[in-house]
């Protein structure tokens, strides 16, 4: 368990109540996020991870500082406090962490749905964990998938907001669970591919790579992002387009993306194998351009 947190201003233990119990983030999922992973204490991606929680805050009016330089020196405080942001120079392996930043429309004097009443303002959180990138492999035994009996609706105001209102995904993983699989896909309403509980998916077919689009309701990740720009330089056609369950199925490879686990492969969905029920080389190619470039970032050298 990390030892501090950033709470509003200032770092705290983590193991001590730090939010009041009526902070809406707590009694409501009121509240966005993100979800960041940082190596040799730079973090990857950061202003694409900041835009995306701005963009969350604009449709549930939840209010942000203008500035992001206390967020910034927030993050750097605490993965230096933790310890995770080693450069490497003492023989020690450089840090890596994930991190995540809470922030909560904060605590309410009023009940109900409505935020009324005084208010304290929002709670920013800041978390760091040590983390260990996966290796090949480590990878190799590749995800089960479950088809999720949660849909998304790609109307929805929310859809693509990163929320901490998360119930149907805690659904759809323990669903996986039950299942025995290490994830679910999420379809949309109209029965097509969506995104797995936390992670884009992307199958491969020949020499192409095809991911949900964002009309989909999935959520826009940064990983999902660079794979759709960086694909090309591997010889390979990023796209987005509608995934049919059927194409997923049918597909040579799949692969999960996220911030944090980077690209990881599926090698099965609902009990059949995908392509040869194995990684396949296309994903294990991108897997590791995206570790790569992560590690050139983190020595400014990208
Ligand atoms: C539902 C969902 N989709 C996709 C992603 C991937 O986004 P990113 O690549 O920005 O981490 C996440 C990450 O947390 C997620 O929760």
């Amino acid at each position: 368990m990390p030892t501090l947190v950033w709470v509003n201003d200032r770092l705290v233990r983590a193991d001590a109540p730090q939010i009041l119990v009526a902070d809406r983030g707590f009694m409501l999922g009121d509240a966005i996020f993100e979800t960041l992973r940082a190596r040799r204490g730079v973090v990857i991606e950061l202003d694409e991870h900041l835009e995306r929680l701005r963009e969350s805050a604009v449709p549930l009016g939840i209010p942000l500082p203008a500035d992001d330089a206390p967020l910034v020196t927030a993050i750097r405080a605490l993965l230096s406090a933790e310890g995770l942001a080693g450069d490497g120079s003492d023989g020690r392996p450089p840090g890596d962490a994930a991190l995540r930043v809470t922030v909560s429309r904060g605590a309410f004097a009023a009940r109900g749905l409505a935020p009324r009443g005084e208010s304290g303002g929002p709670t920013v959180i800041v978390q760091a964990w040590p983390h260990t990138p996966p290796t090949a492999d480590s990878l190799q035994p590749g995800l089960t998938l479950v088809t999720s009996s949660v849909r998304r609706d790609p109307g929805s105001p929310l859809a693509g907001v990163k929320s901490t209102s998360r119930a149907e995904n805690v659904y759809a993983r323990l669903e996986a669970e039950r299942a025995g699989a290490d994830d679910a896909i999420l379809l949309t309403s109209a029965g097509d591919v969506c995104e797995a509980t936390s992670a884009n998916v992307f199958i491969v077919r020949g020499e192409r790579v095809v991911t949900p689009p964002l009309a989909a309701g999935c959520l826009a990740g940064t990983t999902r992002a660079w794979l759709l720009a960086h694909a090309a330089s591997h010889g390979l056609v990023a796209d987005e387009a509608v995934v049919t369950p059927g194409a997923l199925a049918a597909a040579d490879e799949v692969f999960l993306t996220s911030s944090v686990a980077g690209v990881i492969p599926a090698v099965r969905i609902d009990g059949a194998a995908i392509g040869r029920g194995a990684p396949g080389p296309f994903t294990e190619l991108l897997r590791q351009s995206r570790e790569s470039w992560i590690d050139r970032v983190s020595l400014g050298r990208a």
